[in-house]
């Protein structure tokens, strides 16, 4: 058998390698537009930082997984072919800030339908609206193929920075297809290929529709949940009431469980604010305005929870920021990935420029990414070492929850910062009475914060 994947980025890369490391008989080909890409991918520097991903890859690479720019050759000789392609939010046009871009996607098809030698499986990787395999499967046999070309759905769940773990273990497959009888033989096939890992009672099949949504609404949910802890964070700052407690005590009820409640300066990275305004432009289409409404609240809430702190910084620095210098530690959306997309430190950054403010910008693994993003501004500087970062800075602000910045030595860069020293904590991963006691004057999300009475001149 031989799989092609269109698309060699987070997604694309990484299924890829654990499906080829996981079922050594079959012919795997990862193609992509970007030469630059697939040189990455053939090289000693990967194009993503993800944990195990090197050690998965040198598995397979040459052996059965090969990455290349022929899409044409790679699709004449395809049994499947996964599309892993973007789908940005539009930003032009009808449903521009909203809907998906799906052109992509529908480039895809038609390449299919024009170099398929056989029948196919085109199998859906990427997140998609409800019902673009309805679409797809249009072009596809639009024309003049001869083939058949069998759609299915089947989103990938994995969260950067646990890639490879969430698919070599996944909570579950979900394959969406036809109910048919070509449809049902297509989805046993896929099934098949995963059944090489993943146990069977864990490969979900369902119709076409119900699987694309439930990849929207799975992100919806993990959204909301984010959301939902970083309301009641703003209630904590105004009641004493601390929020790490508030979410352990919420979490030890099974009935809702302890993962995602973690309170943050908001959720980033590409898929949830991009699956969000995805799932309210569907309901908005089919007229279901309080529905569309509700999980706009989530994006809203999120935003806002960035310009409270952003607030918050200006205020408790006297009001200005104007000519301070400002250390961000952190600019991947989380933990464990060099990915910046849609990183709330970008926002950050931003905003803190606007203000006149000096920001230097340090992280272990996104700081190239980050250079990509920023371009060269004003007042802007990148330094990856964190204490080189803080030195002469008034605040020092944590913004992603690497590991590393827990054990950071916190009376080194105090002594090298400008006093008053502030500390933003917009991960909540430091001991802050412990750092307070240095000196800093330390400002946790949905805690109380630690300030120190100011001498009097
Ligand atoms: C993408 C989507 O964002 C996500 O919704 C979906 O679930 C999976 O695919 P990701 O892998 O993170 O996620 O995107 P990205 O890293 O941008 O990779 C997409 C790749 O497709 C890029 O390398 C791009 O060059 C390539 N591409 C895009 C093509 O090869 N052909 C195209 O026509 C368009
Ligand atoms: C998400 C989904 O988890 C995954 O299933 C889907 O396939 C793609 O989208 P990802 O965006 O890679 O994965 O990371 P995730 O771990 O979900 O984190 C998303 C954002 O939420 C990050 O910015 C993270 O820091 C934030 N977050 C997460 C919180 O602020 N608090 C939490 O408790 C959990």
């Amino acid at each position: 058998m031989k799989i092609v994947c269109i698309g060699a980025g987070y997604v694309g890369g990484p299924t890829m390698s654990v499906i080829a490391s996981k079922c050594p008989n079959v012919i795997i080909e990862v193609v992509d537009l970007s030469q630059e890409r697939i040189n990455a991918w053939n090289s000693d520097f990967l194009p993503i930082y993800e944990p195990g991903l090197s050690d998965i890859l040198k598995e397979s690479i040459g052996r059965n997984l090969f990455f290349s720019t022929q899409i044409e050759e790679a699709i004449e000789q395809a049994d499947i072919v996964f599309v892993s392609v973007n789908t940005p939010t539009k930003t032009f046009g009808k449903g521009a800030g909203k809907a998906a871009n799906l052109e992509y996607i529908e480039k895809c098809a038609r390449t299919i339908r024009q170099y398929a030698k056989k029948d196919l499986i085109v199998v859906e990787k990427s997140t998609l609206p409800v019902r673009t395999a309805e679409a797809m499967e249009k072009i596809l046999h639009s024309g003049e193929s001869p083939y058949h070309f069998e759609v299915l759905s089947n989103p990938e769940f994995l969260a950067e920075g646990t890639a490879i773990q969430d698919l070599l273990v996944p909570d579950r497959v979900l394959i969406g297809g036809r109910q048919t009888e070509s449809g049902i033989v297509a989805i046993e096939k896929l099934a098949d290929l995963y059944a090489h890992w993943v146990p069977r009672e864990r490969i979900l099949r369902t119709n076409t529709w119900s699987s694309e949504l439930s990849k929207l609404a799975s992100n919806a949910f993990l959204a909301q949940r984010v959301s939902s802890i970083n309301a009641i964070s703003q209630l904590c700052e105004e009641t004493e009431a601390d929020v790490g407690e508030v979410s352990k005590a919420i979490g030890m009820d099974e009935r809702i469980g302890s993962k995602f409640l973690n309170s943050s300066i908001g959720f980033g990275g590409s898929c949830f604010k991009k699956d969000i305004l995805n799932l309210v432009y569907l309901c908005r289409q089919y007229g279901l305005n309080e529905a569309a409404d509700y999980w706009d609240q989530v994006v809203i809430m999120n935003d806002h929870q960035k310009d409270r702190f952003i607030d918050k910084m200006i205020k408790t620095m006297f009001n200005t920021i104007s000519g301070k210098k400002v250390a961000i530690l952190g600019f991947a959306f989380k933990a464990d990935t060099g990915d910046t997309r849609e990183s709330p430190a970008d926002y950050v950054v931003k905003q803190l420029l606007e203000e006149h403010c000096e920001v230097t910008i340090s992280d272990p693994e996104a700081l190239e990414n980050a250079k990509k993003d920023l371009g060269e501004r004003k007042n802007l500087s990148f330094e990856k070492d964190p204490y080189l970062a803080c030195e002469g800075a008034d605040a020092t602000v944590i913004m992603t929850e690497w590991q590393a910045y827990k054990s950071l030595n916190f009376e080194k860069i105090y002594t090298s910062m400008r006093k008053p020293a502030f500390l933003f904590d917009g991960r909540n991963i430091l001991d802050h009475l412990s750092i307070h006691q240095l000196g800093f004057n330390v400002f946790p999300i949905g805690k109380p914060s630690y300030v120190h009475e100011l001498k009097k001149v």
